[in-house]
């Protein structure tokens, strides 16, 4: 059995790698021919955690790449679909590179073909993939259509789609669905077999779930700045709870990233086309939106001012441990910066900001220490781990203003008090 990957982004790429680890042949396509180019060097087109090893490992052995979508589909048995689903300005999520795969499929297959939807795509997509594949075909050749959502999170992408929690396999046909099965018999975990639809909105409640337990401690914290308690201390304590479990409670300054921000839209979008309404999901929404703007104001108030203070911004990404920068509230914290006039340092050891983003106002700083010289403050966005190493004792000598705001609630309050920061949160006051 051979599979064929379409789309070397996060998710085509680690499963490319994973089903090569799982002894399978593979070949991972993409028409971006200089990304093929680079992954046949062996270099990543992004930064993950332990994917350049595995790279290296089965490059020219179970795992080959590809631009050209006609060989690639005529010589694979198994299709996957990993190409981007990117949110159109109204919220909904562009299809067209789907559709671009599904033609091919339909134009090149010679004989039949298991094909396996992992982007995630709107309710109802299966069927689209189906007819698109049909009406592209010059000969009726008989194909399956599945959905096999994937859950892995960037920066432990490896850790995730090796360890499962669940396979979920929506088919209407049970053959295809054993047949799907049989790739991953060597990963230890429960497997559900469902229909298409099912699959396809499993993974946006999965996600629409998580986003919607960040957006409520991110509420609670508002609360609790107001009532003086420590949101960290509630968050463990709901957290010991298992019906409510201890994960995804951290509060912050919002979630950002390629997947929440986009799939919370796609199916507030898809709600409103069937007339149903998802209000729950509507507030999630609205709080992350507001999240970051609540922490700036408090900061603001605590500053007086924004315009001229130099303001030194720690962590990028959207996350620890990835290079991504899509949707991440760092992006609009600083925006929101030079709206008011601030002069931003910023630093993250792997991101880089856009250049459309650097001005005489917004410089990237290579360390830490220059990144807070002569700053009146600090704001933590993403809770890299050096940022908690660092002895800020010794760095505040650098600083013009000592004040610390830190957007992840990941340093002791305690200790920045006690190195005389004025040391803020968010929840915590
Ligand atoms: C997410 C899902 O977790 C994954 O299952 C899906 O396949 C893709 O989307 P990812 O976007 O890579 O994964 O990262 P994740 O770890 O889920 O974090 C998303 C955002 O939520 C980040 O901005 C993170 O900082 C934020 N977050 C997470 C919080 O603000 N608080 C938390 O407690 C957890």
């Amino acid at each position: 059995m051979s599979i064929l990957i379409m789309g070397m982004g996060y998710v085509g790429l680690t499963t490319a790698l994973v089903f090569s680890e799982l002894g399978w042949k593979v070949t991972g396509m993409d028409p971006d021919e200089r990304k093929i180019n680079s992954l046949l060097q062996g270099a990543l087109p992004f930064y993950e955690p332990g994917l350049g090893t595995l790279l290296k490992k089965h490059l020219h052995a179970n795992m080959s790449f590809s631009s050209d979508p006609k060989t690639a589909v005529q010589q694979h048995s198994f299709v996957f679909l990993c190409v981007g689903t990117p949110s159109q300005t109204d919220g909904s999520a562009n299809l067209g590179y789907i559709q671009q795969a599904a033609e091919w499929i339909g134009k090149y297959m010679q004989e039949y073909k298991l094909i396996v939807v992992k982007s995630t795509v709107p309710i109802g997509t299966q069927e689209k993939i189906a007819r698109w594949i049909q009406d592209a075909q010059p000969l009726p050749i008989p194909f399956d259509v599945i959905s096999n959502p994937e859950f892995l999170r960037e920066g432990t992408a490896l850790h995730d789609a090796l360890s499962p929690d669940r396979i979920i396999i929506g088919s209407n046909s049970e053959q295809a669905a054993e047949q799907l099965k049989q790739l991953y018999v060597k990963l230890d975990c429960p497997v559900q077999i469902t229909t298409p639809k099912t699959a396809e909105i499993i993974k946006y409640a999965a996600n629409a779930f998580l986003a919607t337990k960040i957006s409520f401690v991110n509420e609670l914290a508002r609360f609790c700045d107001k009532i003086g308690v420590n949101i960290s201390d509630v968050s463990e304590g709901i957290g010991m709870d298992h019906r409510i479990g201890k994960h995804f409670l951290r509060a912050g300054i919002g979630y950002g990233g390629s997947c929440f921000p986009k799939d919370v839209k796609a199916l507030l979008f898809t709600a409103k086309e069937k007339q149903a309404q998802l209000t729950i999901l509507e507030k999630v929404f609205q709080v992350n939106e507001t999240q970051f703007l609540y922490f700036l104001d408090n900061l603001e108030r605590q500053l007086a001012s924004f315009q001229g203070k130099t303001i030194a911004i720690l962590g990028l990404a959207f996350k620890p441990d990835t290079d991504d920068l899509r949707e991440s509230p760092a992006l609009s914290v600083i925006k929101s910066l030079v709206e008011k006039q601030a002069v931003v340092r910023a630093h993250d050891p792997v991101a880089k900001l856009p250049s459309t983003f650097l001005s005489d106002k917004v410089i990237q700083c290579e360390t830490i220490e220059e990144t807070v010289s002569q700053a009146d403050a600090v704001i933590l966005c993403t809770e890299w781990p050096e940022y908690r190493k660092t002895n800020w004792g010794e760095l505040k000598k650098r600083m013009k203003q000592h004040y610390f705001f830190d957007g992840r609630n990941v340093l002791s309050s305690e200790q920045m008090s006690a190195w005389g920061f004025h040391y803020q949160g968010i929840g915590n006051r």
